[in-house]
């Protein structure tokens, strides 16, 4: 069906074109307008086919006519182009806009706490000597904590002003007062010779105040081997004392009454840097491992011996970094732990 070529036909059909290309917003608006009032369907391609078959009188004028219709579309077409592509450009730069001046979001993963990367280097450098880590629950039963520790009937530890005792009576549990009753696990549990570490949690009936916690850290040392001495027992401790305090630290033991050793000691650190000076202070109790200990354990004490330690890990604290107050040490205040150079 041919049209026919009039000034308001090229009118209405530029109209259409004009019209369409304007009310694009996007390029995918834009190119389905193109292709409607453009292309090769469109009613100005019609026009332009159109023009072979208008007399040769007045081909000139109907060519001018449909011509300027068709540039003045396509001109439209061309500007719209250039504004839809230059709006979203914008509107991705605008989208993809990077502050690089803005504080990065950080997440808090927080950090281990002072107290536990003391007790795990600790640990780890006896590890490097070939020794194990023992555990045991901190809901111990009695015979644990007391009985196979040769602790008397009536020994004062025992009396309710230390310990937690756990209802009902007859279950005979309490929440342990020390670390010691894994050396009787880990006897009960490993073959000779022994030598383990037991960190852990313990508890007393004390008040929080500045220098004690009801709930607190002891590092338990154990070595059960044929011929151990008094004198591994202090090379030993030496050794730890040089590590947790540094080169220049030095120890002394004292006699003491341990139930479960004999002999007993109290073990002193001195150190040159220590908080009122270079002074010794009281780091934690040794000694030989109670031949009656021994035997609760089923290891011959005429055969091996051994030796066992214990000590206190936020008193190792307070003393190797100068901490005052107990209470800055369990109230969990990240400020604490950022002294200590932590990232939390
Ligand atoms: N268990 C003792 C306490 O909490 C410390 C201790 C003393 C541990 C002598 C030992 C030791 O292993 O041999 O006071």
């Amino acid at each position: 069906m041919s049209v026919e070529i009039t000034e308001s036909s090229v009118a209405a059909a530029l109209a259409g074109a004009l019209e369409a290309i304007a009310a694009a917003t996007d390029s995918a608006s834009l190119k389905a307008a193109r292709s409607a009032h453009l292309g090769d369907a469109s009613a100005l391609a019609a026009l332009n086919a159109a023009l072979k078959d208008v007399p040769n009188d007045q081909k000139a004028a109907a060519g001018k006519l449909v011509g300027q219709a068709r540039a003045q579309a396509n001109q439209a077409y061309a500007a719209a182009e250039e504004r839809i592509v230059t709006a979203e450009q914008n509107a991705q730069l605008e989208n993809e806009r990077v502050d690089v001046t803005a504080a990065p979001s950080r997440w808090r993963k927080g950090a281990r706490h002072p107290l536990m990367l003391l007790q795990e280097a600790f640990c780890d450098a006896f590890v490097g000597m070939g020794w194990e880590i023992a555990e045991g629950p901190e809901l111990e039963s009695e015979w644990f904590n007391f009985d196979a520790l040769n602790f008397d009937e009536d020994h004062p530890a025992r009396a309710m002003q230390d310990t937690f005792f756990v209802e009902p009576a007859d279950s005979h549990l309490v929440l342990r007062t020390h670390t010691s009753p894994v050396q009787i696990r880990a006897m009960l549990e490993r073959e000779v010779p022994i030598y383990v570490l037991a960190p852990g949690r313990v508890y007393r009936t004390d008040e929080l105040d500045a220098t004690h916690t009801p709930v607190f850290t002891q590092i338990e040392g154990l070595a059960i081997d044929k011929g151990l001495t008094m004198a591994h027992l202090r090379g030993t401790l030496e050794h730890a004392a040089r590590l947790m305090f540094g080169e220049g630290a030095k120890i002394r033991l004292r006699p003491n009454y341990f139930p479960f050793t004999e002999p007993s000691a109290e073990l002193d650190v001195w150190h040159p840097t220590f908080v009122g000076g270079a002074r010794w202070i009281e780091w934690g109790g040794c000694g030989m491992v109670n031949a009656n200990v021994l035997r609760s354990a089923g290891i011959d004490p005429e055969v091996y011996s051994g030796f066992a330690f214990g000590m206190g890990v936020e008193r190792t604290l307070m003393f190797r970094n100068q901490v005052a107050d107990m209470h800055d040490m369990v109230e969990g205040d990240v400020r604490f732990s950022q002294q200590f150079g932590m990232v939390v």
